[in-house]
């Protein structure tokens, strides 16, 4: 949220309410607004999502304020409620409101110290100790940056924290640590957002907010200085490429639809201007050559859907650098001392640039001296900040919480990453490289055959709708795919859904196949490694004889698997490696339209958060 201009078509709180419909992938257990309205901080919150606090908005009397605060939340500390919704007062009148996102961790002897001082608290938060503790230090300095500015510098933990006080009606004051902020530049009005998104449809103009500053922001002003108080004169200004329109439906059932069905344009997107006189140029990942050439293992962290992009990078650097490359979740990777050195290069992969884990796995890569190349999609975002470059997908902005266009960026994102470390260092020869492109360039069109063929697996799910359990299997990185495919099913149709490695079946596995177990099997294509192809067909019969509905995903022409195949779903020839950009759609379409015929939220599904910001 932001200070408007004197702009009589944007009321304060209207702004607020279309930034948080941009957000709210990003949590929506409840959400609420903050207002100035003379000598009142005027807050409404609602639990649940964010048609609810529409609703109680809607014809909302204007307000005499400039400024308005905004919040739409993921809970942490205390329940979804509306008393825990924010924003949260502050004071001993009520005088001040704040916004909050990360977690506080020394809350508790705050909020001892606070209620000593006389400040009554509402809510089970951590948040409401934070703006208590703005508004004693306001009641001092009379100055809100300031006050912000002592009150940050004694919180723990991570967070973004916005204010407004009654005393300073034109002004948002934000501090951050540890958590998002951006700023979007406009003309006679400025805004505050999480990510760029918030305000894409204002401004495209706009200033990163580095780790531990406060930024002061009016309609006319931004002023940013650091928590001792210097002055900040070189925080990076950026125009954001995203099309406003790009977060809109646009005829689709549900954003998760509609970014499916823009996969081939979103790889087509990533790969685009990378190859130049047959040579590939990475010209946004600013590293020296040299230190790519210098490096003796790669470790791979990331969460949820960017991890299983992850693992099909493993297969990619492996075959073609010989670099030894491990898989990390980044939650993992961090607690348990890796072996990390300078000569360990590590690839942090996320949608959102935000992801507390993976910036932590970051963070403690860098302090062992590795270097970071992240893999984003949100210019501004933390992790490409950190990170000693970055190469980003260019698959404009996702909205589903669920990944699809961003999993499939990230995958040819890795492509390339593997592929220029190869030109680097000498593994493959131009023309290998070459002909590996070309045939990566063919994929957005095989894309769009997968896509224009989608109505037989949408047949195919809303047939099982009652389905309780599906189990995925694939070898190579058709192994990534089932993770991939199960994750997308879990997440957002809510069945119990497993994916295995399929030669680890017989180790276990197998007990579950029982008459009637849907099975989906990821089938390599024939013409690459044969016993790879040969041994997942033997696979299909071993679930199959058990009774299993075997539902194939194989290569147009492979009639190897029709004997043993419930159900083929065809998709185009390309190589073993590549196929995991085209294999993964008919899943997620399943999922998408499974959830759908369900009747269940496909975008905003249960207890997940696009962006979890906290560890
Ligand atoms: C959350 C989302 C997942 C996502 C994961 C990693 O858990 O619900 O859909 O895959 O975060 O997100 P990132 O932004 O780091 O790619």
């Amino acid at each position: 949220a932001g200070p408007r201009a004197e702009n009589p078509s944007s009321r304060p709180v209207d702004v607020a309410l279309q930034g948080l419909a941009r957000l709210e992938y990003r949590g929506y257990d409840s959400a609420g607004v903050a207002v100035i309205d003379g000598d009142d901080v005027r807050v409404t919150k609602r639990a649940g999502k964010l048609a609810n606090l529409r609703e109680v908005l809607e014809g909302a009397a204007d307000t005499s304020g400039q400024v308005s605060i905004a919040h739409t939340r993921w809970a942490t500390h205390g329940g979804p409620t509306d008393v825990n919704a924010h924003p949260h007062l502050g004071g001993r009148e009520g005088e001040l409101a704040v916004v909050h996102n990360g977690i506080i961790e020394n809350f508790a002897s705050l909020r001892a110290e606070l209620e000593q001082d006389g400040f009554s608290f509402t809510s089970e938060t951590d948040s409401e100790a934070a703006a208590h503790l703005v508004a004693r230090e306001m009641e001092q300095s009379g100055d809100l940056t300031e006050a912000m500015r002592r009150a940050a510098a004694s919180l723990e933990g991570a967070f973004t924290l916005l204010a407004v006080h009654r005393g300073a009606p034109d002004t948002v004051v934000a501090a951050r640590r540890n958590s998002p902020l951006v700023v979007g530049l406009g003309e006679g009005e400025n805004f505050l957002g999480s990510d760029v998104a918030a305000f894409v449809d204002s401004t495209k103009e706009a200033l990163e907010i580095g780790q531990d500053q406060v930024v002061t922001v009016t309609a006319n002003s931004v002023a940013i200085i650091d928590f001792d108080g210097t002055e900040v004169t070189d925080a990076k200004r950026f125009t954001i490429e995203w099309d406003a329109v790009a977060a809109q439906k646009g005829g689709f059932d549900s954003f998760m639809a509609k970014e499916i069905h823009e996969q081939a344009g979103a790889v087509a997107d990533t790969l685009r201007g990378r190859l130049e006189d047959g040579a590939l140029r990475l010209d946004e990942m600013d590293i020296d050559p040299s230190v790519l050439r210098s490096i003796d293992k790669i470790v791979v962290v990331a969460c949820g859907t960017a991890a299983n992009a992850g693992a099909v990078a493993k297969y990619a650097i492996e075959h073609w650098c010989r670099i030894p490359t491990e898989v990390e979740l980044a939650h993992e990777f961090r607690y348990r001392d890796p072996v990390v050195t300078e000569k360990t290069l590590v690839v942090a992969i996320s949608q959102s640039g935000e992801t507390m884990d993976t910036l932590m796995a970051v963070r403690h890569a860098r302090e062992q001296g590795a270097k970071v190349i992240a893999l984003c999609n949100t210019r501004g975002s933390t992790i490409p900040r950190e990170a000693d470059a970055a190469l980003y997908l260019h698959v404009g902005p996702e909205i589903a919480v669920a990944s699809t266009k961003a999993y499939l960026g990230q995958i040819a994102a890795c492509y390339l990453l593997g592929l220029f470390l190869a030109q680097v260092r000498g593994n493959l020869y131009p023309d290998e490289i070459a002909a590996l492109m070309a045939d990566l360039e063919q994929i957005p069109d095989q894309i769009q055959q997968v896509l224009d063929s989608s109505a037989q697996v949408e047949q195919l799910a809303r047939d099982m709708q009652d389905a309780t359990s599906v189990l995925f299997l694939g070898r190579h990185v058709g192994y990534p795919t089932a993770m991939e495919g199960a994750l997308k099913l879990k997440e957002i149709a809510y069945i119990h859904a497993e994916g295995f490695a399929a030669g680890e079946l017989k180790h276990g596995p197998i007990a579950l196949v029982e008459e009637g177990q849907p099975v989906f099997v990821i089938v390599p294509s024939p013409n690459g490694r044969h016993s790879l192809h040969s041994k997942v067909v033997s696979n299909i019969q071993e679930v199959r004889a058990r009774g299993a509905r075997t539902l194939v995903i194989a290569e147009e022409g492979d009639d190897a698997v029709l004997p043993f195949a419930d159900e083929v779903i065809r998709v185009p020839a390309t190589r073993t490696l590549f196929a995991a950009l085209l294999t993964v759609i008919p899943l997620q379409i399943f999922s998408c339209e499974l959830a759908t015929a369900k009747g269940l939220d496909v975008d905003q599904p249960r207890n997940l958060a696009k962006s979890v910001t906290v560890e």
